[in-house]
């Protein structure tokens, strides 16, 4: 009896919860509609118009007074303000205008805010989902309390080719990785939700297929099947909405011949028809306008109206929206339902924030100055750093480093901190908090104990200070080479035909190794980078990335073994740029090469090269070892609603406690189109002492093996697939086949 109205009075809670919930919810679109019916079409005009107000990554309009169109109600957000002054000041601008509707401050919240967290593809090497909505989750708890309501992130773009800049703002080259780190970073950006002071929106972009641009060129055109776009380049954007993203971005680059900005198969069929999108989509940088150069429209009256019918709802800093739209509804050349429907969405987000109760709910002095003095941020930041380093290569097991011996640090990465903070920095050009690797690894031998020598610049031509760089190495037992990439050599626009590491710093890597003293290589970059000499001959290579404001005591705890590194390259890497676009899920041709072995004329290969790459997606090393062993299958056959168990032993054979990444990769034999010859189908990163053993469980499904058909239809076909597990794409430890019956 008292167990049934505990019963009752449980389903009379959840009743009135989801009841005042659903009531909230009818408030707002009710309050909304409401708001609407006030507004003039100027007005609706402008919440759907965007500016920037300082700093810029494009060309920004010079003319109009933008304090005076925001007192006209001219404008809906403005991108790049930060700070509680700014933005309170700014809003009190937009509480002059006749209906008082609040601004939206967005910003490019990539990676980190006042606490500069690793660029997110150092973070997918990581492959932990939690320390990445963490991240994030950071991020937003920063920016928001300093008025920011709005991140333009996570970019979700997949990236194959390492020659484009942008691949270090993504997740990698992987759609499975990729789909739950997209959604890690949504649920981190948004935290419990729209509404409270620590949350800000997300915006997944680049709506869509950006990272496929010919050739790697920054804002190429993109020429894709529809297959290869729903199944690799879509799944993670769906991933998004499916996290709850509240904003969508478009991209600069066409799709087929159609810019992604005037695309209404991409934004208004699948984004927010066949998927229900209810936030809305933002422009990129004048997208709008450069539709016009694209030769798609023939002005900016064209490019608004093929925009604003594709499903663009806000123009960021094209001005095309904001000089006409409202004409064209009076030429009758669009409906003000378009316009409306845009508004809606626009202010559906700004009631959801709480800015109508609150127009200065986000610029909080007190807030942000906790948030942004937060010692607990830095120690999270450094644990992420340290999760993203990738242990390439350990000879000899060069690496621990031994404490009593003399450290010498080489490079011209080893003082920089402007380059720790990579591209895409709230905090650059104020580096003042950034530990430089010098410093981080000083803290830890003491202080004058560190030799060191610059060697070179990053992108320099001569060859002056190596003797003095090989003089410091020649005191030292140990010399660890800081070398890589400078904060802007990747990013934005930041395409490279010649992805080697920049100038002649493998020439000092060459010089030192001849010293014959052992050489542990720390690779800084954005990207995959080409380095078969150093690859090849140093003993010990870590690949760091830009690790952000605690670079340099992360890297010293993994060279001292105070944290065991366990990163997997989330990139393929190659051997040559002539090998790109490389990926590890490519298809099987009627003529394959075999991966390394010497050229077979009239196969699939080059004739100065082999095919494989020269670090494979998923890779990574350890201190520790790992052994796989007692591959089982619940069954052998599976019919298509069931499910099969596959489970195996791990064992740490090493004398590390360490975490290994186990990743299933499947194939299907044969398929009505031809299938990848492996794919990630799950993972799991688990930690083992030494000795220890764990017993994995994966658990295979339809949705596991199902694909697009040549109908684009989601199917899973009859037949046999490959099993496949392992320590990489490459490092297949325990294989077995069953049957979709
Ligand atoms: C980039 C976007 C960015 C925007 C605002 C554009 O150039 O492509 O990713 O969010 O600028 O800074």
């Amino acid at each position: 009896m008292l167990k049934s109205k505990h019963l009752m009075l449980l389903l009379l809670c959840t009743f009135l919860v989801s009841f005042s919930a659903e009531a909230q919810k009818k408030t707002i679109e009710q309050r909304v509609d409401s708001v609407l019916k006030l507004m003039t079409l100027d007005e609706k005009v402008g919440q759907l118009n965007q500016y920037t107000s300082a700093w810029a990554t494009g060309p920004v309009s010079p003319e109009g007074n933008k304090i005076q169109e925001i007192k006209e109600g001219r404008l809906g957000s403005l991108l790049n303000v930060k700070g509680f002054d700014k933005t309170r000041a700014m809003q009190e601008v937009a509480m002059q205008s006749r209906l008082k509707i609040p601004l939206l401050f967005g910003l490019d919240v990539i990676h980190g805010y006042k606490t500069t967290f690793p660029i997110p593809l150092a973070e997918a090497a990581s492959w932990d989902l939690g320390a990445i909505e963490q991240g994030a989750r950071i991020a937003a708890v920063e920016a928001a309390a300093s008025g920011v309501h709005w991140t333009f992130a996570p970019m979700v773009d997949i990236a194959r080719d390492p020659r484009w800049g942008r691949v270090m703002e993504g997740a990698g080259e992987d759609t499975y990785l990729g789909c739950l780190i997209a959604k890690a970073r949504v649920k981190g950006f948004q935290g419990k939700g729209l509404g409270n002071t620590d949350a800000v929106m997300a915006c997944a972009k680049h709506f869509a297929a950006y990272g496929a641009a010919i050739g790697g060129r920054d804002y190429n055109s993109v020429d894709m099947s529809d297959r290869t776009l729903w199944e690799v380049y879509l799944p993670p954007f769906k991933a998004a909405v499916d996290a709850g993203a509240a904003t969508f971005m478009n991209s600069f680059n066409d799709l087929n011949g159609v810019p992604a900005t005037g695309n209404a198969y991409l934004q208004r069929d699948i984004l927010k028809g066949k998927w229900g999108f209810k936030g809305f989509v933002v422009s990129d940088w004048g997208s709008i306008g450069e539709m016009i150069q694209h030769g798609f429209v023939k002005d900016n009256y064209e490019a608004a109206q093929a925009a604003i019918k594709a499903g663009s709802d806000m123009d960021m800093e094209s001005r095309s929206y904001i000089k006409n739209l409202a004409q064209l509804v009076k030429d009758g050349k669009i409906s003000e339902a378009l316009i409306d429907d845009a508004v809606k969405r626009i202010l559906q987000k700004k009631f959801e924030l709480g800015l109508f109760e609150d127009p200065y709910k986000f610029s909080n002095p007190d807030r942000e100055k906790q948030a942004l003095n937060n010692p607990e941020h830095r120690a999270i930041e450094r644990d992420m750093a340290r999760k993203s380093i990738v242990l390439l290569k350990n000879e000899n097991n060069i690496l621990p480093l031994s404490s009593g011996k003399k450290i010498a640090l080489i490079g011209p990465l080893a003082k920089s901190k402007d380059d720790m903070l990579g591209f895409w920095s709230v905090a650059w050009p104020d580096n003042s908090d950034v530990i430089s690797q010098f410093e981080g690894l000083e803290k830890r031998v003491g202080k004058g104990k560190l030799l060191y020598a610059k060697g070179c610049g990053i992108s320099d031509s001569s060859k002056a200070d190596f003797a003095e760089a090989i003089a410091v190495a020649l005191k030292a037992d140990i010399v660890i080479l800081s070398m890589g990439e400078k904060r802007d050599m990747s990013g934005e626009a930041k395409s490279r035909s010649n992805i080697h590491i920049p100038g002649i710093q493998e020439e000092l890597i060459k010089a030192i190794c001849e010293t014959g003293k052992p050489v542990v290589v720390l690779i800084n970059a954005g990207r995959p980078l080409v380095f078969n000499w150093t690859a090849d001959h140093a003993p010990a290579i870590l690949y760091t990335w830009w690790l952000g404001s605690e670079a340099g005591n992360a890297i010293a705890d993994v060279l001292f073994g105070d944290y065991n590194p366990a990163g997997k390259l989330p990139m393929t890497f190659p051997r040559s740029e002539g090998q790109v676009p490389i990926y590890y899920n490519y298809m099987n041709t009627g003529r394959p090469a075999a991966d390394n072995g010497t050229f077979a004329n009239y196969r699939s290969g080059y004739i100065d090269m082999v095919k494989s790459p020269k670090f494979p997606f998923g890779y990574g090393l350890s201190y520790t070892s790992f052994k796989y062993s007692d591959l089982k299958l619940s069954s052998s056959q599976m019919d298509s609603n069931g499910t099969i168990d596959v489970s195996f032993t791990l064992t740490n054979t090493g004398k590390y406690a360490g975490e290994e990444v186990a990743q299933l990769y499947l194939r299907d034999q044969v398929a009505s189109v031809v299938r990848p010859v492996k794919e990630l189908k799950d993972f799991q990163k688990l930690m083992l002492k030494p000795g220890e053993s764990k017993i994995i469980h994966f658990t295979i499904d339809k949705q596991k093996l199902s694909f697009y058909n040549n109908k684009l239809e989601w199917v899973a076909e009859p037949g046999t697939f490959d099993l496949m597990i392992g320590s990489s794409s490459a490092d297949i430890r325990l294989k077995d086949k069953f049957e979709l019956q």
